[in-house]
């Protein structure tokens, strides 16, 4: 059994942040980010929440989907900002859609939480646990940003992404995750501090911190090789592969990616120079405007692949 998408969505907030934006209020420039990053601009929430946003990018992908949020029977949403412990995101997106009928699970894989999302899906529909899901990878990281570290915060953005999925046997699907815990701590944000009737901890919540140079060096080893892995099980050329839709942290990460993939960098969408990071949603986003665009045809061979904080990684092969 495999799945096959049948509509996308997204929703990007209003507000466009330029790098010439962000050199009035901290000591940074477009020079500096957009030749390390290719990023110069990135959309910032000004009135929408992780939910709300999630919800505005499912709509959207019902709507391309033609299908009715009753048909869902599980939602899973991809976060790291969601706007509550509990209520999860993905019980406020089926309160926000009216999908009564669906499972709600939040997934929590940084970077990589997309492909996670659809990993699970893929496995619900092989159990035969799940028909119609629907995954959101959804971000609001301004609000987890440390804007006094000009080294984090010019790199991220907000926004979601939504797919949905039906299990069906006339596509070709294959997966490959994988996580080190063991080096999470070259991209870290804290949540709660113990803080109760025996410990007393009022300290400061700490932001999002990264070891960028780290980061990059297990983004070029890891992504070509999962990418690599995944196109292997599938018995599928490099050459065969459409599109190569990857995490859209930073051009430099993608370019070498290319070049260690032997692979040319038409093959690999990119919308980092308007979008930046925005974690889990960044595949997602990535990939409602390529379908929107009518750059998927029936029958393409793509690849996802997302990569980050955990460390995570993982990558999926499937045919649209
Ligand atoms: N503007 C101007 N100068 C800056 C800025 C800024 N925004 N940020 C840092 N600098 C300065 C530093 O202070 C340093 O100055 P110094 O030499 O006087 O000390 C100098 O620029 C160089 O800093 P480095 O950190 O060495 O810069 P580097 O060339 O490594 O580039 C970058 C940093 C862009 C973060 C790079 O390491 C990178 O691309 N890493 C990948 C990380 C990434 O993309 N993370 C995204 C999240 S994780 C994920 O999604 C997988």
């Amino acid at each position: 059994m495999s799945v096959k998408i049948l509509g996308t969505g997204s929703f990007l907030p209003e507000k466009s942040v330029s790098n010439d934006d962000l050199s009035k209020v901290m000591d940074t420039s477009d020079e500096w980010i957009s030749s390390r990053t290719g990023i110069r601009s990135r959309h910032i929430s000004i009135e929408d929440t992780t939910s709300t946003m999630a919800v505005k990018a499912a709509k959207k992908a019902l709507e391309n989907a033609g299908v009715s949020a009753e048909e869902l029977d599980h939602i899973f949403v991809a976060t790291l900002s969601g706007d509550h412990a509990t209520p999860s995101t993905s019980c406020q997106v089926q309160k926000g859609i009216g999908a009564v009928n669906a499972v709600c699970m939040d997934i929590n894989a940084a970077c990589s939480g997309f492909v996670y999302g659809l990993n699970t899906a893929i496995a619900y529909a092989r159990a035969g646990m799940g028909k119609k899901m629907m995954i959101i990878g959804v971000e609001t990281l301004s609000k987890i940003l440390d804007w006094s570290d000009r080294s984090t915060c010019v790199l991220f953005g907000d926004g979601a992404g939504c797919a949905i999925v039906e299990a069906d046997d006339s596509r070709e699907i294959y997966i490959d995750a994988g996580s080190d815990g063991a080096k999470g701590d070259v991209l870290t944000c804290e949540e709660r501090h113990l803080n109760n009737l025996l410990v007393k901890d009022d300290s400061p919540m700490q932001q999002v911190t990264m070891d960028g140079q780290e980061v990059f060096k297990f983004a070029v080893r890891m992504v070509p090789k999962s990418i690599t892995k995944v196109l292997d099980q599938a018995g599928v050329d490099k050459e065969e592969v459409k599109y190569f839709v990857l995490h859209q942290a930073n051009r430099r990460i993608i370019e070498a990616a290319a070049r260690r993939l032997k692979q040319p960098i038409e093959k690999f969408p990119m919308n980092v120079d308007r979008c930046a990071n925005t974690s889990s949603a960044t595949v997602p986003i990535l990939l409602d405007e390529m379908n929107q665009k009518g750059m998927l045809s029936r029958g393409d061979k793509i690849v996802l692949s997302g990569f980050g904080g955990g460390l995570t990684w993982g990558s999926v092969y499937l045919t649209w």
